[in-house]
Formats: C-alpha cells, structure tokens, sequence
C-alpha cells in the first residue's frame, strides 16, 4: 500500500534508480531491497525499546514441491506502533524507518523480532507487514501479512495473493511459508 506521504524528491529519484537497475547487474547488488549475500537469517526489524506490542515472526522460504530455498533475500518493512513509516507525522513507504533485511538458512528458515504495527492513521488499511522476496531462478514475490482480527482486513484481501492473513499466536508469534514460484 502506498504511503501517504508523497515525497517529491523520491518521486523524481526514482525512476532513475530503476533504470540504473535494468542496466548493471551492479545496481541490482546494491538495492535497498536486496539483502548482501552475507545477510543473517534472523535479526531485527525494529530498533530495541521501539514503542508497541512485540512481535515474533518467522517461516520459511519454499519453492512449489516444498524444497527450502536457501539464500533468499528477505526485505520486511513497516509502520511504527501508530501507523507511520518515518518519524511521526513523516510516512513515506519509499524511505521506511522499520525495516530488515535477511538470507534464509540453510533449510529456507528466517525470522526476526518486531512489534505490531499500526493502521495508517484516521484510515481503514489492516495493520500490516511488507515483504519483498527473491531468490536466484525464482520470480520475485512482493505481498503483506495482515492479521487475524484486524477489523479492517477484507474478504477480498483474504483471496488476493497479495496479502497474507495470519493468526498472532500465544506469546506474539506469527509465522509465514513463502512459496516462490520460477
Ligand atoms: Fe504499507
């Protein structure tokens, strides 16, 4: 979902960043959203002491028969506590303050630990999660994992690909299979 916030600078900025992508190989290492290849498979997506309700998510990378994917980047972002990318009233989803970047393991494993979100505020977008995943000779997969109970996830999120709806366990636990596809 788009942040509410446009931020001009980044509106003209990017376009280029994207074109430099399509051209070197060398760009695409050095995107914000590619994990280094020496990226750990467990960190964390907020800073110690962050304001909210703690959160602990975790999964797997699979391909269709199941397989662990190995080595897949794990970009994962979101708003604060109170539904914000940046620094209150900043929220510009280009430029997220709560953000991490991972490997999975060796048996496709990742997780980190967060808090919950918020819903953008005075809205009635779910409170959720950006992923963004990729692996080598799989097609990259881009979704949100939203949460059961929020009163503002849809019937229609609830078929959409694009949107994962789990259930937050006991202890705030909430996990995630991330199936690629080639
Ligand atoms: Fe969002």
């Amino acid at each position: 979902m788009t942040g509410m916030t446009l931020n001009r600078h980044r509106l003209v900025v990017f376009p280029l960043v994207a074109a430099l992508a399509a051209t070197s190989a060398a760009a695409l290492v050095q995107s914000p959203h590619i994990a280094p290849p020496d990226a750990p498979s467990a960190g964390r997506l907020v800073p110690p002491g962050e304001p909210g309700t703690p959160l602990s998510a975790s999964g797997s990378v699979v391909s269709p028969d199941g397989a662990p994917v190995a080595g897949a980047s794990i970009y994962a972002f979101q708003t604060d506590a109170e539904g914000y990318y940046g620094v209150k009233p900043e929220s510009d989803n280009r430029r997220p303050r709560l953000k991490v970047l991972l490997r999975s393991d060796a048996r496709g494993a990742w997780s980190f630990e967060t808090i919950r979100p918020g819903s953008y505020p005075g809205s009635r977008v779910p409170a959720h999660i950006h992923f963004e995943v990729s692996a080598e000779g799989f097609a990259p997969r881009l979704f949100e994992i939203v949460f059961e109970g929020d009163p503002f996830v849809t019937a229609e999120m609830r078929r959409n690909p694009a949107f994962s709806v789990r259930p937050v366990g006991a202890g705030g636990k909430v996990t995630e299979r991330i199936v690629l596809t080639r």
